[in-house]
């Protein structure tokens, strides 16, 4: 029987391994930015998307060992859209997984640097890797680029700002998690079968897998911070309401979300039926997405 907490646990250990090494030390000039850029990716987030990467290059059928460095590079380019989306002029949290914010221990300008750094740091890694046939050797960088990027995470996050305080529609919440949320967790996905030379069979049908997984993922966070408590989840609650953010909850209500959350994980477990390689993990990981507690 497939127990995920250990399957999250030996990936947490294997991917907090990973990022240790690659990061310059805290000592490095200059000691304040590393101090920074360590303080956040060591604050004990969950690894979701490291890890989503990893068990996409299992169920493509190899090893993770190729996706390694594509997993800490996903990991370094999270951690800066975090930082970036705590800031004073984005949603203005002061805490972080149960630890004050970036900017509030460093002040705004490393903050941002240090968020700058991160987003730099995961091209770097990723500038190492040349991705195997049948995928062009860049495909990597253009796939996280792509993710990041103003039509991505950027994209979603300007709408998501813009949004604060309108009466947001079905089809703009829809638009900002697909891409303030969704991109990069399709991206790691489609980068663990790329990483690995997976076919393009297999590509395609992660990549609706994750499309699913994404919305869903976003949609639990709206549930929680309309739902949890701040301690279980390490960041503030109840903040979403309080500023009237554009949230599938606002537009769906609580129940709704619940079963739209559900019936996207559904339908990313459909897309696994064709796969015949180790997907035990992926089916895992699209359950703990819509029940996690944090
Ligand atoms: C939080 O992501 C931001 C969202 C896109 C919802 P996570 O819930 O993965 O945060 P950490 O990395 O575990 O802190
Ligand atoms: C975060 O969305 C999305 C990105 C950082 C790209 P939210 O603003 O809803 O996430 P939390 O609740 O602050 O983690
Ligand atoms: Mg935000
Ligand atoms: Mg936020």
């Amino acid at each position: 029987m497939f127990d995920l907490q250990s399957y999250l646990e030996d990936r947490r250990g294997m991917v907090g391994r990973a990022l240790d090494e690659a990061m310059p030390l805290e000592t490095t000039r200059p000691a304040v930015l590393h101090r920074a850029m360590r303080y956040s990716v060591f604050a004990g987030g969950k690894r979701f998307r490291p890890i989503l990467c990893l068990a996409s290059a299992e169920a493509a059928g190899t090893g993770v060992e190729k996706a390694l460095v594509p997993a800490i590079s996903l990991e370094a380019l999270h951690t800066y859209t975090l930082i970036h989306d705590d800031l004073p002029c984005m949603d203005d949290d002061v805490l972080r997984r149960n630890k004050p914010t970036c900017h509030v221990v460093f002040g705004e300008a490393n903050a941002l640097l240090a968020g700058d750094a991160l987003l730099t740091l995961a091209f770097e890694w990723l500038g190492t890797v040349q991705a195997p046939p049948p995928y062009p050797p860049c495909q990597l960088v253009l796939e996280l680029a792509q993710a990041a990027g103003s039509q991505g995470v950027i994209g979603g996050q300007v709408e998501d700002l813009a949004a604060e305080g309108c009466q947001p529609s079905a089809d703009l919440v829809d638009y900002i998690h697909t891409h303030k949320t969704g991109d990069l967790i399709r991206a790691a996905v489609r980068m663990g079968v790329i990483a690995t030379g997976g076919s393009e069979e297999v590509l395609n049908a992660l990549s609706g897998y994750a499309a699913n997984l994404g919305k869903a993922f976003q949609i639990a966070d709206d549930i929680l911070n309309a739902t949890g408590g701040e301690k279980a989840l390490g960041k503030p609650t109840g903040t979403d309401a309080q500023r009237k953010k554009a949230t599938w909850v606002a537009v769906h209500g609580l129940d709704a979300s619940r079963r739209m959350a559900s019936d996207l994980a559904d339908r990313a477990l459909t897309c696994l039926s064709p796969l015949r390689g180790h997907t035990e993990p992926l089916r895992a990981l699209a359950r703990y997405t819509v029940e996690r507690a944090c």
